[in-house]
Formats: C-alpha cells, sequence, structure tokens
C-alpha cells in the first residue's frame, strides 16, 4: 500500500523525506511526491515511477523549509500518472496532504465538493480530503480544528498527513491504516513505518485509531475525542544496519541470509507468557489460524506441527474468508491470527469477526505496535527486524519456527522443542553457503525460460511447496503452482510436457512422493528434487538436511534462493516486484 512520512524541525526537511521515502518504497512504488513549506509557500514536485525520479530536478533539490511530507503510492483509485501522485493541494493550493487507505464514501463528497464548485485534479478519492479542510477552514478557527471536522466526513480507512503554507505545523490522523511517530534529537517524524527514520531515531510513539496528532519544531501533542492524551515514548530495539542493504546488491538475499540468526531471535520468548498461551490452546473449544500469503502458508504449516507435535486439531483460513465461518466462533473459540506487518486488512477483519464474537486472541507480528499487535490480548514479536524486501523470507521462516516452539510448549516439550531448533542454525548456515548458493545458481540458469514450474510434495512439504510456489511466481513471473503430491494425478498431470520443471520435496521414508515422481517424470517432466537423499530419478538435486517435523524451516530456504537467482538472472529487481506491495492494508 502507500508510504507516507512527515518532518518537522530543526533540520532541512527534503532530504530527510527523500530518504524516508526510499526505505518506504516496499509499501507501494508506482508514484511518489514531495511537499515542502518553503517561506510561507508550498513547493510541491511529484512524478510516476520510483523516489529516485524526485531526484532529477536539481531546482527543487536546493528547496529549504524544515517542514514537508512525502508519498510514495500504491495505485486503489486512478490509474499510474503525475495527476494522481500525492501530495494532493486544496483549490486555493496552501493545504497540501498525503494519504493512506481508502475512503469508501468517495462519490458522495466529491459530488459534494463538486456542488461547491472546487476544482478537482485528480481521480483519486485522497485529493478530496484536502478540499474538505479547505472547507471546514471557512468556519473554523484553525487548521487543527478544520482538520479533525474533515476527519469526522471521511468514511473508510487512512493515515493522512496535512501542512498548510503559513503553519508551523504537520497534523497526522489514523484509522484502520498505520502510523507511527519518531522523536529525534532534531525534529519529529511521523511515518507509515519505522524504517523511514531509523537513522534519526529508536524513539517511537504508537497512535491508536481516531487519534489525532500535532507536531511542531517544538514537540508533538495527541488528541482523541478532542481531548489531549498521553501516548507514551517507547524504544524500538531495531538496528539502523537493518534497513540497509550493506554489501549486498538486494535486502531480498541480506534477509534469506538472515536467516540464521532470526531463527534463533524467533524462538526466544517470555517462558511464563509462553505456558499461559500453550494454557489457551488446552482449553479452546476450536482453534482457528489466521493469515495471508506466505503468513497464510505458515498457518498451514503450522496446523501440520500442531496435529503431530501436540496432538491438536487446528483450523487454517485465509483473513479474507475467515468470516464464513463465524458461525462457528464462541467464546472458548482460540483465533491466532499471524501477520508480518500486522496490518494487513484482510487479517485485522478477521480478527474483529473473532472478537465480536467474543474469542479470545492471540496475534504474531513481526512489527511491534501495529494494529494487529493491538488488537489481541495478547501478542508475540518474531524479532526478525525490518523486513525489508517485498517478499517474506525471513519473516516466514520464523513464524514457522515460532508455530512449531508453541506445538513443543502444548506438548509439554518446550526443552525438546529448543533442543531440535538448536540443531537448525549450522544447517541454515550451510544452506545460504557460497556453494549452495553458486549450485543454485547454476539450476535457475536454465528456469529463467521456463513458462510454468510445478511443486509438490507431501504433509508438511506441501505447505512448503504452497510458499515455494508464491516465491516463484511473485519474483520472476513465472507460472508456478503447487500441489499435494497425491493430487497431481487428479488432473494437472495434463499439463507436463517435455522438459517442464518441477520441484518436488522430499523429507523422511516418504516413498509415496517418490512415486507422484515417476509419474512426472514418465511425462517429460524435468525433476529438481529438494531431500536430503539423492535419488537416481532427480535431474537436480538440492540437498537438505533431514530435520522432520522442522523441514517445512529449512527446505523452503534453497527455493528462497532459487527465487531471488531467478528474478535477478530475469533482469528483474527481487526487491520491489511488479504491482505488489508489502503491508496490504485494503480489502
Ligand atoms: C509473500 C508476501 C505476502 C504477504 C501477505 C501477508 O512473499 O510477502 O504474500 O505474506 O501480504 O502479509 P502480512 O504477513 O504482513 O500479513
Amino acid at each position: 500500500m502507500c508510504g507516507i512520512i512527515g518532518y518537522v524541525g530543526s533540520r532541512t526537511a527534503l532530504p530527510l523525506i527523500l530518504e524516508g521515502l526510499k526505505n518506504l518504497e516496499y509499501r507501494g512504488y508506482d508514484s511518489a511526491g514531495i511537499a515542502v513549506i518553503s517561506n510561507d509557500q508550498l513547493r510541491i514536485k511529484k512524478d510516476v515511477g520510483r523516489v529516485d525520479r524526485l531526484l532529477a530536478d536539481p531546482n527543487f533539490n536546493k528547496t529549504k523549509g524544515v517542514i514537508g511530507i512525502g508519498h510514495t503510492r500504491w495505485a486503489t483509485h486512478g490509474k499510474v500518472c503525475v495527476e494522481n501522485a500525492h501530495p494532493h493541494t486544496d483549490c486555493t493550493e496552501k493545504i497540501a496532504i498525503v494519504h493512506n487507505g481508502i475512503l469508501e464514501n468517495f462519490r458522495e463528497l466529491k459530488s459534494e465538493l463538486l456542488k461547491r464548485k472546487h476544482i478537482i485534479r485528480s481521480e483519486t478519492d485522497s485529493e478530496l480530503i484536502a478540499h474538505i479542510i479547505e472547507e471546514y477552514l471557512k468556519i473554523k478557527p484553525t487548521f487543527l480544528d478544520a482538520f479533525s471536522e474533515a476527519l469526522k466526513r471521511l468514511e473508510g480507512s487512512y493515515a493522512i498527513l496535512a501542512i498548510k503554507a503559513d503553519e508551523k505545523v504537520i497534523l497526522g490522523a489514523k484509522k484502520s491504516s498505520p502510523l507511527v511517530l519518531g522523536v529525534s534529537e532534531h525534529g519529529i517524524f511521523i511515518s507509515s513505518d519505522i524504517p523511514s527514520f531509523l537513522e534519526h531515531t529508536k524513539n517511537v510513539v504508537y497512535f491508536h485509531d481516531g487519534d489525532i496528532v500535532k507536531a511542531s519544531p517544538d514537540g508533538f501533542n495527541v488528541f482523541s475525542n478532542e481531548a489531549k492524551v498521553h501516548r507514551p515514548i517507547d524504544t524500538i530495539d531495531w538496528d539502523v544496519e537493518q534497513v540497509k542493504k550493506g554489501d549486498f546488491d538486494h535486502f531480498m538475499l541480506k534477509e534469506i541470509m538472515e536467516q540464521t540468526e532470526t531463527i534463533q531471535r524467533a524462538i526466544q520468548q517470555d517462558e511464563t507468557i509462553v505456558k499461559q498461551i500453550s494454557e489457551a490452546f488446552k482449553s479452546a473449544k476450536g482453534i482457528f489460524f489466521v493469515g495471508c500469503g506466505s503468513s497464510y502458508h505458515a498457518c498451514l504449516a503450522g496446523s501440520y506441527v500442531f496435529s503431530k507435535i501436540s496432538n491438536l486439531h487446528v483450523n487454517v483460513c485465509l483473513g479474507s474468508e475467515f468470516e464464513n465461518f463465524e458461525h462457528f466462533l464462541t467464546p472458548e473459540t482460540l483465533v491466532v491470527a499471524i501477520s508480518q506487518s500486522g496490518e494487513t486488512a484482510d487479517t485485522l477483519g478477521a480478527v474483529r469477526v473473532a472478537k465480536k464474537k467474543g474469542c479470545k486472541i492471540l496475534t504474531i507480528v513481526n512489527v511491534m505496535g501495529s494494529s494487529l499487535m493491538r488488537e489481541g490480548e495478547v501478542s508475540l514479536l518474531l524479532k526478525a527486524g525490518p523486513e525489508m524486501c517485498v517478499l517474506s523470507t525471513k519473516t516466514y521462516t520464523s513464524q514457522v519456527a515460532l508455530l512449531t516452539l508453541l506445538a513443543f510448549v502444548v506438548a509439554d516439550r518446550l526443552e525438546d522443542g529448543k533442543n531440535e531448533m538448536k540443531k537448525l542454525w549450522l544447517e541454515i548456515y550451510k544452506l545460504t553457503s557460497r556453494t549452495m548458493r553458486e549450485h543454485i545458481r547454476k539450476l535457475a540458469h536454465p528456469m529463467i525460460n521456463a513458462e510454468h514450474v510445478y511443486l509438490i510434495g507431501r504433509g508438511l512439504q506441501y505447505t512448503t511447496a504452497l510458499e515455494a510456489a508464491l516465491k516463484i511466481k511473485e519474483v520472476s513471473y513465472i507460472h508456478a503452482e503447487a500441489f499435494a503430491g497425491g493430487e497431481l494425478k487428479h488432473g494437472t498431470l495434463a499439463l507436463i510436457e517435455e522438459g517442464t520443471p518441477c520441484i518436488v520435496f522430499v523429507s523422511g521414508e516418504n516413498n509415496k512422493i517418490i512415486q507422484n515422481v515417476h509419474e512426472i517424470k514418465s511425462r517429460g517432466g524435468v525433476i529438481i528434487g529438494v531431500s536430503p537423499q539423492q535419488n537416481e530419478i532427480f535431474d537436480f538435486w538440492i540437498k537438505v538436511p533431514e530435520v522432520g517435523l522442522l523441514s517445512s524451516i529449512i527446505q523452503i530456504i534453497p527455493i528462497q534462493i532459487l527465487s531471488y537467482y531467478l528474478a535477478v538472472l530475469k533482469g528483474l529487481d527481487p526487491d520491489r516486484p511488479r504491482h505488489l506491495a508489502k503491508s496490504v492494508t485494503v480489502e
């Protein structure tokens, strides 16, 4: 989705906003723009494409001014063009706003504003906000009053920042879209996400839905229901190096390599809390794991390990489908919502359905202070550090590792679980070694021209196949489809042609999957085996260790690496796949 950032302080705002926007690009990158107050005038620059395009104008780059706002867009309302890029202004061009979210009453607001003769220049819903503030400024004494009246007219989700040419403040507000404030020594940042200002401060303030913030060079105030409220300053333990590529060409590879450490951090949880959670699992009448995309695949893997390790049945549901099962929810149901960002609208929607039914809610997120974290009675953090690549890699394996740990706790085998997982560190180190990467790169070469790739596995390996297919398609744009090994013969086998690459995940003594591989091979498929043992049927073998029920943490890693090289060898940017945004805050 879109990323927004504002700065007010003692330094020149423009370079700080540009730098912040670059770290928000994972939220959307089809257009970008900045507005700065300079000599009581708004100076605005916007363009289609990446943030770097804004740097192309040397005149604008000299703009002074200590207050500014910026936006990087993932189009929802209106095509990708300069007019639709943010910031948007009112008719007088004195007010500029940036917005992340969707206004549901857009049509009604637009026709009302058009009747009042406002000049609407874009197709976006966001522009209307500037005009509504303009309207209220005619009857309200202050910018803050007009801003807060305008918010009452908005239905839908929003994180908004607004500035006015003759005011030394930034106003911000949030409802169902992320917004966080950073307090640095030289000024205040307000942004969609912490990486945008991590270089300047680790001191952050999280807002509640409905909060309005007024930030000036002297500090900030937060209001809720028109009264001043206190929101504490927290310190985030993220490291500034984590939002930099360092020696790597791309965040994707850097984050794949980090998994040796992130897995360790994921299972370092407060034992008292984890044991309380375990009681909630044991006493629940009905358990649901809910997530989207890779987080959904982690839920699926989790359901297999819960079945096998703790003998507990877990229902798994996509966030967007969850409401269909609301009839089965009671106050005794435990709903575990899993999300890297903690801002995915579909997952948040599911949790709200569950809350209405009085269910117990556990959330597992990577981003501290995120909306989902606040929705749960209990929340566990993945501690993977910021994930800058649009694709989930390290956070997926952290999710599976944490769910596996919980399965051990529920089985009263916490120590066993920890000991088993300790064995993984070295294995992940080996799987991400230069030798292994080179081996996988050789496989990627002939695959870049493939139109289709099929992936199969049984049991836990089936869930890995699903996640692996998502990785390949989202970053290389090659069609990749995963099946439970037994399912292929029920239809898809018809698609196998001479030379079709098929990736098979093998673990243990699972001979049935090898039988499925024979079915593919005899129809011309080229077999890539991800397996602890070599098998003569493999055309290419990626050796992985045998780690039994922990295999979904391990076996995905070679395919993350393969996906990375498929993208790089095709000349694509693995960190920013087309049409995608990391945090999907619309339903
Ligand atoms: C895949 C990917 C997405 C996310 C999905 C959910 O690589 O990144 O499929 O997994 O959008 O996001 P979170 O986990 O933030 O809820």
